[in-house]
């Protein structure tokens, strides 16, 4: 019922691209992405387009090419890195006598190949369910308008296709509430982690950069890795150990690529939830791929869309053993700040600098100092104990004194309360030069 490409068929790619902006690059990476599928690419064709043809998307001339380049090469498959419309992808399969998958339809097909977690096989199941149903809907009122309802044709056929709009709505009616349920669950995970004020570290970048090898080598888990794209859908999340600053957690997420399709990005808004919500981007970037910093630019918008372009990062340059004579390093920007880690996920190299470096930048966000408080502060002073906040303890007549270390964020939740209590200590901690302040 899907638009699945099976493993080991040979496809032939066909790159509209409009005038002027032939780009290699642009067609090597669909190849990249037909591999991941598990088809082999047999045949490459670009189409200019001029004024894109609402039948084909293609000129019709071009078509007739691709279905003789279908019949050299022996293609069985042909795909097409653009949108095509159902009616579109109809009239290229029935001219090409060959199914037509277009890049919504092969990432998706990705997609249900990795999906590991139950959240990530829902999420591919409704995601296809709703390509399905636009086609199908679309493909049926389309047929109705064409036929005219003439007598005859109608009937059989368009009760079926009722019939399959109606199971596909109550699937994806199903699959939406199920979803929702397992969401809620990953938002209360993801809530208990801020009331436990660990820090959350996420890996973003490019597909294939090295996310997942980096997650294994930091983690010491044992995750997937492989040499194909998307390799990664679901979220993972794990413990960082051997930091200086204490426990933070860190998450895989899935691999990010050029245009992927809005509705894509929808459809994994809680895989994606993860890097919205960390307190700090790792940003992996393959160091050996020629075109690494177009790849920093496209992640970057991904990263805009899903509301999280705002968030600080560390640049990760990852694979330098494929550079020539390169030795892992940190690099500082004005503020003395680690901005940037090369290293070598695979082999280990600069790990602990990038273990450093986390460490650091979460370690400037600690608030050790003395307060005041109050006699009247009682319970500000009994939630600062339970959050493992105070170190130290005087009483006197005026009240208390305590010696704090606590994270700043923390510190901030905790001042955030609308009373004088808070308010008074938001002053010594927040508020006040750290020289004067700290006894
Ligand atoms: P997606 O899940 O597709 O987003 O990929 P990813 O970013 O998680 O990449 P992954 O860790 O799966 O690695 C992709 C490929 O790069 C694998 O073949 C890795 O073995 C390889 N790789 C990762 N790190 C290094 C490295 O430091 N050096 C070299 N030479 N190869 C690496």
């Amino acid at each position: 019922m899907f638009e699945r490409s099976r493993g080991g068929e040979n496809a032939l790619l066909i790159q509209p691209y409009a005038p002027g902006e032939n780009d290699e690059s642009v067609l090597e990476e669909f190849a990249e992405l037909a591999r991941s599928a598990g088809a082999r690419v047999v045949g490459r064709l670009t189409a200019r387009l001029e004024r894109p043809n609402p039948a084909l998307l293609i000129g019709s001339g071009k078509a007739e090419e691709a279905e003789a380049m279908c019949e050299a090469t022996g293609a069985d498959l042909v795909l097409v890195n653009h949108p095509l419309s159902p009616v579109q992808e109809r009239n290229l399969e029935r001219l090409l006598k060959r199914r037509v998958v277009d890049r919504t339809g092969l990432i998706l097909d990705i997609f249900a190949q990795r999906a590991r977690s139950h959240e990530g096989k829902l999420q591919v199941e409704l995601a296809q369910l709703k390509h399905v149903a636009t086609r199908l809907v679309r493909g049926w009122t389309h047929l109705e308008r064409q036929r005219g309802g003439a007598i005859g044709l109608r009937g059989p056929g368009e009760t079926q296709l009722e019939t399959d709009r109606r199971l596909l709505a109550k699937r994806v009616d199903q699959l939406q509430r199920r979803l929702e349920k397992v969401e809620v669950q990953h938002a209360q995970m993801r809530r208990a982690r801020v009331r436990n004020e660990v820090p959350r570290v996420a890996l973003v970048g490019y597909t294939n950069a090295g996310k997942s090898t980096l997650f294994n080598a930091l983690t010491g888990a044992v995750a997937y890795a492989a040499d194909q794209l998307f390799a990664t859908l679901d979220p993972t999340v794990r413990r960082l150990p051997d930091l200086d600053c204490g426990p933070v957690t860190l998450a895989d997420t899935v691999g990010f690529i050029r245009d992927l399709p809005h509705d894509l990005v929808a459809a994994f808004r809680s895989t994606l939830a993860e890097a919205r919500e960390a307190d700090l981007l790792l940003h992996v970037v393959d160091a050996a791929d020629p075109d690494r910093d177009l790849r920093i630019t496209q992640v970057q918008q991904v990263l805009d869309e899903i509301g999280a372009g705002e968030l600080p990062q560390l640049m990760v340059y990852n694979k330098i053993d494929r550079l020539e004579d390169f030795a892992a390093r940190a690099d500082r920007d004005e503020e003395g700040q680690v901005d940037r880690v090369w290293l070598s996920a695979m082999q280990g190299e600069g790990l602990d600098l990038l273990r450093g470096a986390i460490g650091e930048r979460f370690a400037e966000q600690r608030i050790h100092r003395w307060v005041r408080l109050s006699p009247l502060a009682g319970r500000l002073r009994a939630r600062l104990f339970a959050a493992g906040a105070v170190r130290a303890e005087r009483s006197d007549d005026e009240g208390w004194q305590l010696e704090l270390d606590l994270p700043r964020r923390l510190a901030e939740q905790l001042c955030a309360d609308p009373d004088r209590q808070a308010a008074a200590l938001r002053e010594q901690l927040l508020d006040a030069p750290a020289d004067l302040a700290d006894a």
